[in-house]
């Protein structure tokens, strides 16, 4: 499986998309398309940034009853999107009606990732929002588990438990890992973050990242810079 740096296109128009996109003359980096952009621009966003010539990861955290996350899905693997995800917490019986939905008529579906749970959850908000009472550690695993029991591909953590949850559920299983930042740059709102080396280090199989990218003097050079950290 190919390691590959996702670029988080947090943005809220297609034209400033375009705008950072148009960048990289030559280069066709994976991109993602998360909540922000395409309920601004909806399918079409994702369309046209298919016919560029890029990967998509569409990040739209699918969590609801399993006929309609099924449904959704089947919606959504028209789109040819290379990979999407949804939450784990939706239980296997919704994992695996994703799963049935997204597969199209010849078999072939886009990677289908999990959230385990999500990085600005905590112990204490787990505990007492949810009343989950096991470490976080043990829920992000057997969530992983589950994710993995239900067919799914791999799941989106942060990068410390990547190592972890190749251990729990082999290294077949991906692992795509947001909370990337340069050593020398801001952590911003990101509370537990790694360098892209210290991601591939331990066995990140996709970093994602948004801001030391989107937010850099010079996009293209900061991009650049995780591919030759984290690939090469
Ligand atoms: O700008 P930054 O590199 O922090 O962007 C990280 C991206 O990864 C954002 O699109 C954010 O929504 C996403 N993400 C995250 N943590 C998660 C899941 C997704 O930061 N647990």
């Amino acid at each position: 499986m190919g390691k590959d740096v996702i670029i988080a296109c947090d943005f809220d128009s297609a034209e400033k998309t375009f705008a950072f996109l148009d960048k990289f003359t030559g280069r066709k980096p994976f991109v993602k398309i998360g909540m922000e952009l395409y309920y601004a621009e909806g399918p079409s966003i994702v369309k046209e940034i298919k016919k560029r010539g890029h990967k998509i990861f569409l990040d739209l955290k699918l969590h609801d009853i399993p006929n309609t996350v099924k449904k959704s899905m089947a919606v959504l693997s028209r789109l040819d999107v290379d990979m999407t995800n949804l939450h784990a917490a939706g239980t296997c019986r919704m994992m695996q009606a994703a799963i049935e939905g997204l597969t199209r008529p010849d078999g072939t579906r886009p990677m289908l990732i999990a959230v385990t749970q999500l990085t600005s959850t905590d112990q204490e908000s787990m505990e007492n929002d949810l009343l989950i009472k096991q470490p976080i550690a043990d829920v992000v695993m057997h969530y992983a588990h589950n994710a993995k029991t239900a067919g799914l591909d791999g799941v989106v953590c942060s990068p410390l438990e990547a190592g972890k949850v190749h251990e729990t559920c082999g290294n077949g299983f991906v692992t795509v890992t947001p909370g990337v930042r340069f050593a020398d740059g801001d952590v911003g709102d990101q509370k537990r973050v790694m360098t892209p080396a210290e991601a591939k280090k331990i066995g990140s199989d996709y970093i994602v990242v948004g801001r030391p990218i989107t937010a850099a003097d010079d996009p293209v050079a900061a991009y650049e810079r995780c591919v030759n950290e984290f690939c090469d």
